[in-house]
């Protein structure tokens, strides 16, 4: 049922752990299914210069949660926000029963982002940045 990337992201996690004091942090729960992330982020500038997740889920929730902290890992903040679901998903040629799983990385991520934008208020994108990055939702 799943594909060889997803096996090969499931039997090598990248990016699994911990940071100590982060930046940015967040614990979420799937809505659908209970499974549960956590994600931490160190942020350096507007840069996410790392990042360490721990996910108590399926085989398509742990893959996601490692590509989606590849695709993470040096990114701005503003292109991280970009990357959605439906990018992993298709990425990794999740079946439909399955796309919920991919859900539960980028939601985490968000929800680690307002995590770091509660604590650095200054460093939330403006709706004209957002707007001049072509992010007009
Ligand atoms: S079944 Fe729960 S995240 Fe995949």
């Amino acid at each position: 049922m799943y594909k060889e990337i997803v096996i090969e992201h499931f039997m090598n996690p990248r990016n699994v752990g911990v940071i100590e004091n982060p930046d940015g942090y967040a614990q979420v729960e799937s809505s659908v299914c209970g499974d549960m992330m956590e994600i931490y982020l160190r942020i350096e500038g507007d840069r996410i210069a790392d990042i360490k997740f721990r996910t108590f889920g399926c085989a398509a929730a742990i893959a996601s949660s490692s590509l989606a902290s590849e695709w993470i890992k040096g990114k701005t903040i503003a292109e991280a926000a970009q990357i959605t679901d439906e990018q992993i998903a298709e990425e990794l040629g999740l079946p439909e029963p399955k796309l919920h799983c991919s859900v539960l990385a980028i939601s985490a991520l968000h929800a680690a982002l307002e995590d770091y934008f509660k604590r650095h208020p200054e460093a939330r994108p403006s709706i004209a940045d957002a707007a001049a990055q072509g992010n007009d939702a």
